[in-house]
């Protein structure tokens, strides 16, 4: 049996893991993890491989992943227990719902990896990475804390680059190009299977340069669909002649 982490408050289940409103209360650090040391979250860790190798290179930092799936928390968290690791714990939460469970400075960087693109435009308001996240994140990071985001799907990536860049608080730490290689060693599940059929990844560094201020904008997503963008490509060459 894994022990749950210390919250100050219960999580409530749903059916459909994208609908779960779960909510994570103020993670007790010292509680779940004995002390409290800056924290690194993975926002959508999925199975939380890249989490568990990060935990054992950096003994001296608290990990916690976010995932939505609650079978894949209980399973990551058994390993955890598994193999006592102290320094790392999943929690089963929607990022989307509630990120602030633990006060503003404390967690230095955020990750989000391979998000899930949601293709269907009926879906689109699913992604994760949404200006709201941004300003989340831009809220609990210290100045000069880190967001580490990455996607396989480039018309995501540029979404997830804009909405970054377009809340003000951040500043791109690699430029404008995304084809970069990659500046963190640990990989996560999806990646390694991308960099094993050596297909492209998108990626990018952000830092925290200043308070956020101001509306949070209003997301403008967009079309991912791969059969839609080749359409509209090949009209536009059609048109071009
Ligand atoms: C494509 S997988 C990538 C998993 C992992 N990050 C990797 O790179 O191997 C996306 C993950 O994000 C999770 N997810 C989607 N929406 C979420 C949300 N709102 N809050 C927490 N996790 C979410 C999904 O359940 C899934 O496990």
């Amino acid at each position: 049996m894994v022990a749950a982490p210390a919250m100050s408050r219960r999580i409530r289940k749903h059916a459909n893991p994208f609908n779960v409103q779960t909510v994570v209360g103020t993670l007790d650090r010292a509680a779940t993890f004995g002390r409290e040391a800056p924290l690194e979250v993975d926002v959508g860790c999925g199975e939380g491989g890249f989490l568990f190798e990060r935990a054992a290179n950096h003994p001296d930092v608290d990990f916690v992943g976010f995932e939505v799936r609650k079978p894949l928390v209980e399973k990551a968290n058994a390993r955890v227990q598994a193999a006592g690791v102290t320094n790392l714990v999943y929690l089963y939460a929607n990022a989307n719902v509630n990120l602030h469970f633990v006060a503003p400075g404390v967690v230095r960087r955020f990750f989000v990896h391979f998000p899930d693109p949601c293709f269907k435009k009926r879906h689109q308001k699913r992604r994760i990475l949404q200006p709201r996240l941004a300003r989340d994140m831009a809220e609990l990071l210290p100045i000069g804390g880190e967001v580490y985001a990455q996607s396989d799907v480039k018309p995501l990536a540029e979404e997830m680059y804009a909405f970054l860049a377009g809340d003000g608080a951040f500043e791109s730490k690699l430029g404008t190009e995304l084809r970069v290689p990659r500046p963190i060693p640990e990989l996560t599940e999806w990646e390694r299977h991308h960099e094993k059929h050596d297909e492209p990844v998108y990626r990018m560094l952000f830092e925290k340069v200043r308070e956020p201020s101001g509306e949070v904008a209003t997301p403008e997503f967009r079309d991912t669909d791969p059969a839609r963008l080749a359409e509209a490509e090949r009209a536009a060459e059609a048109v071009d002649g």
